[in-house]
């Protein structure tokens, strides 16, 4: 089983929008596929048609009060599974801070999980991260092997870049040796403008420098497969659907299955 966090702290840059469509399209391919929501925002629980209105069971409930994780993982797909999150879950940091070993509740949870005769023996297990590098972020990073950080080929990317591979390394020493940054994927590319292409180079080159110096960094991948900006993927979440049943012909679709082949391959290889 692979599992990997889609995380970067910057917000607006396609977690959500890659953690769903990847699952999805990982599932079609024959997959079994579970994501959990992290994000008090719950999109990615909406992404699937989820209201966060109704008072439901989900990783809050996991996480604060107990609950095993198969109580609150629902079906949504042929191979696809999602622990729901609920806007209740932005008050789980503050419930939390007495609790021993906090940044621990997910991995446990999943280890029990996975030992359980309910848990379905998922190939994939993805994390959709929120925005910020709190406690909930952190116990995604335990919890999981492998990263992949979505951004934007802004000029300010890889400013925001260090950041994060530090706090990467500072949950593979503290917490997590097995932590590794695998995939970084470019969303809403624009490939007509110097500048989106510019920015991709100089990750692409800051990688290939990066690669020996630190664990964590050994084996990043910057994906080929670049996401489009396509307004079909920016529709789909107010459909709650994936994009392969909103528009499967559209230019999102494409470059997210071809992500999927990208990220199947990647494992064969490891
Ligand atoms: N390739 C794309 N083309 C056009 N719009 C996109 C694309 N990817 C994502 N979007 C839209 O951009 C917005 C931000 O994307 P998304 O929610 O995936 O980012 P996020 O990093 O999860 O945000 P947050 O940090 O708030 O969780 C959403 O409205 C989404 O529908
Ligand atoms: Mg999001």
């Amino acid at each position: 089983m692979r599992s990997i966090a889609i995380m970067n702290q910057k917000g607006g840059v396609g977690k959500t929008t890659t953690a769903v469509n990847i699952s999805a399209a990982l599932a079609a391919t024959g997959a079994k596929v579970c994501l959990i929501d992290m994000d008090p925002q719950a999109h990615a629980t909406l992404h699937f048609g989820i209201e966060p209105q109704v008072e439901f069971d989900s990783v809050y409930d996991v996480l604060v009060k107990d609950m095993p994780l198969h109580k609150v993982r629902r079906q949504v797909a042929e191979n696809l599974w999602i622990v729901p999150a609920h806007l209740d879950l932005s008050s789980a940091e503050m419930e939390l801070a007495g609790d021993v070993a906090p940044q621990l509740l997910l991995r446990e949870k999943l280890q029990a999980d996975a030992e359980s005769a309910e848990c379905p023996n998922f190939d994939y297990v993805f994390i959709d991260c929120p925005p910020s590098l709190g406690i909930l972020t952190v116990n995604a990073l335990t919890a999981v092997d492998e990263v992949f950080i979505p951004m934007q080929p802004h000029f300010l990317a890889l400013h925001g870049l260090s950041k994060l591979l530090q706090t990467i390394d500072v949950i593979a020493r503290r917490l997590n040796p097995r932590l590794r940054l695998s995939g970084v994927v470019f969303c809403m590319y624009d490939g007509q403008t110097r500048l989106a292409s510019e920015v991709a180079q100089d990750i692409n080159a800051f990688f290939e420098k990066k690669d020996d110096s630190s664990d964590t960094l050994q084996n990043v991948r910057v994906f080929q497969t670049k996401i489009r900006k396509n307004v079909r993927l920016a529709e789909a979440p107010s459909f709650g659907r994936p994009i392969f049943e909103y528009d499967p012909g559209s230019n999102g679709a494409e470059d997210y299955r071809n992500l999927a082949g990208e990220i199947v391959c990647q494992g064969q290889k490891n």
